[in-house]
């Protein structure tokens, strides 16, 4: 009998085991031949041109965000005062913090049912100072990015694409992380594919990708087609391999990471086919029940979790959080809530352009439970039914 249901469980099997030996047996650690053979098998499954591995989705929104603007602008200024990116006001901390590193005010929209930016309020918004929109695909679930798309190409912005949380969805038959200049990854221990940390940035545009290139080792012109850098054509190639060109960082990926990743590519079919099993259920079993309003879905949800609305307010989610954890259910809040009602936005040039009503209704009622490939029948029907005792009239 199934007493438990975590929020998250390692995918790894033997090999995983394998492909750390491999890298150990090499002698090779940092990024090499493995993170390049994980980055072409990432950019073939999405049909991008370009995917750049780092070591952690925060990274690779953090490099995205800085080659976006240095794109953009032509020139890579630092430390100085930007225009403003809209953002949808649900999101994780690191969507955010590189924008206001580089100088941006974040201003903050809606989200809608999906839990995504609520596209019809994004155009009303954008004036002559609007650089760029973010959007995040929440949970698995697709935002709008096809109409985002259209919007941003009309108005000569970036649309910056985190897709941390749903590796594989598909809006229209296209994959999630390649709708905006830009679409990130996240490796991390309870996404979808998960290399210890990780992440990666996909592009099309051969400038995006030289800049990322550059910019996650040290800022220096050794990786990728480094001409297009710098603009006098190198001459000395002894002193060109030391050659910074850019104010870079230093967030490389593992070699394990890389090698691992493609063991976790391999297994992803199946691993959807068992996540689309386990939403059947939980979808299922919502559509019986008055208590929760489940994340509407857009497009094809790869479904990195199940997230709901209660008909709770703040102090009795509390208490059906404490009361499913004495069961052994593990559930928490969807992304961090209303990010703008984190202490951190007084360290921020952040604002919001509308009410947040749906942000904030997540904040005070929303959850969610966990999904992996392995099948869960069991579990979702052991949370209903405790949600059931706990919500019983
Ligand atoms: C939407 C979103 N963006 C970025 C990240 C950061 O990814 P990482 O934990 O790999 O740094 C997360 C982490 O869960 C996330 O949910």
């Amino acid at each position: 009998m199934i007493n438990e249901y975590p929020l998250a469980q390692s995918s790894w099997g033997a090999e995983e085991k394998q492909a750390i030996q491999r890298v150990l047996s090499s002698g090779r650690f940092t990024m090499g031949s493995e993170v390049e053979k994980f980055e072409s098998q990432l950019s073939d499954f999405h049909k991008t041109k370009h995917a750049i591995m780092v070591n952690s989705g925060s990274s690779a929104n953090l490099i995205a965000a800085t080659a976006l603007t240095f794109h953009q602008e032509g020139s890579p200024c630092i430390g100085v005062k930007r225009g403003y990116v809209i953002a949808p006001a649900v999101s994780w901390s690191t969507t955010y913090f590189p924008f206001s590193q580089l100088g941006y005010k974040i201003k903050l929209v809606d989200v809608d049912e999906s839990f995504n930016i609520d596209v019809s309020k994004v155009k009303k918004y954008i004036d002559k100072d609007c650089r760029g929109i973010i959007t995040v695909n929440t949970l698995g679930v697709p935002a709008q990015n096809n109409k985002l798309k259209a919007i941003a190409d009309k108005y000569k912005i970036f649309l910056f694409e985190d897709n941390c949380e749903s590796f594989g969805a598909k809006l229209n038959k296209k994959l999630c992380g390649t709708f905006g200049h830009t679409g990130t990854l996240s490796f991390f221990f309870s996404h979808h594919l998960q290399t210890m940390e990780g992440g990666a940035i996909l592009t099309d545009n051969d400038d995006i990708a030289n800049l990322c290139r550059s910019l996650r080792a040290h800022g220096w012109a050794r990786d990728g087609d480094y001409k297009s850098l710098i603009k006098e054509v190198a001459t000395d190639e002894f002193y060109d391999q030391f050659k910074f060109v850019l104010p870079g960082y230093a967030v490389r990926p593992l070699e394990m990471s890389g090698a691992i990743g493609q063991s976790q590519l391999k297994k992803w079919p199946n691993q959807l086919k068992g996540r689309l099993n386990n939403a059947k259920i939980f979808q299922e079993l919502c559509s019986k029940k008055s208590y929760i309003q489940p994340q509407k879905e857009i497009g094809e949800s790869s479904w990195f979790g199940f997230g709901g609305l209660f008909s709770l307010g703040r102090q009795e989610r509390l208490k059906l959080w404490k009361f499913l954890l004495s069961k052994g259910v593990e559930s928490r809040p969807i992304i961090s809530g209303n990010f703008f009602n984190q202490p951190v936005s007084k360290y921020l040039d952040i604002e919001k352009l509308d009410k947040l009503v749906n942000a904030d209704k997540i904040d005070e009622s929303g959850m969610f439970f966990g999904n992996q490939e392995k099948d869960l029948s069991q579990e979702i029907e052991y949370l209903f039914k405790n949600l059931d005792a706990f919500f019983k009239p």
